[in-house]
């Protein structure tokens, strides 16, 4: 009876812990996805003419890029040493073997989002501000992201 408690016990345990690293993984997924709300979504497509240039949205899209960069570091401290069931993309062991190189990304991706700051007043400008950012943040992906299927 004793022994019987103490197994299921380890068992819930141990789900607890898988529901919890799913849930770190699954935190740093959004914030990625996030990001690529305010740069894909609406940053790029308005570069490319796909949907209008409306200025408010892109002063918005730049102040929740920056909100959600600077949370990086802190987002990806845990290992979940798992990815998020069915992603598209999960992060590379490298990330926690060498993460002061990982956080050594996230700097130019604040530079190149400050600089653009202030400067982007139409398509032309809106379209090089997207392509040093996106370059940066292309830079971590390269080495620290990890393409599932
Ligand atoms: C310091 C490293 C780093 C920087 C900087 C970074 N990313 Fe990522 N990104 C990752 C890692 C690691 C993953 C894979 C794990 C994940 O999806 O959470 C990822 C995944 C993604 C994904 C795929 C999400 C999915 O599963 O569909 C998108 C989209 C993305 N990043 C967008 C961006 C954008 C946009 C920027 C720049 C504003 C950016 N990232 C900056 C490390 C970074």
């Amino acid at each position: 009876m004793k022994r019987t408690l103490i197994v299921a016990g380890t068992l819930l345990l141990g789900a607890g812990a898988v529901m919890a690293q799913q849930e770190i993984a699954v935190q740093q997924d959004n914030l990625m996805r996030s990001q690529a709300k305010s740069l894909y979504n609406i940053m790029l497509k308005m570069a490319k003419g796909d949907i209008h240039y409306n200025q408010k949205s892109v002063d918005e899209a730049l102040t929740t890029l920056e909100a959600d960069v600077g949370k990086i570091a802190k987002t990806f401290e845990t290992n979940p040493k798992q990815d998020v069931v069915n992603a598209t993309y999960g992060s590379s062991p490298k990330v926690w073997q060498q993460k002061a190189d990982f956080d050594s990304k996230i700097s130019p991706v604040q530079k190149a989002i400050a600089e653009a700051k202030g400067k982007i007043h139409d398509v032309a400008s809106l379209k090089a501000a997207y392509t040093v950012i996106n370059d940066r943040c292309n830079d971590c992906h390269e080495t620290y992201r990890l393409k599932l299927k």
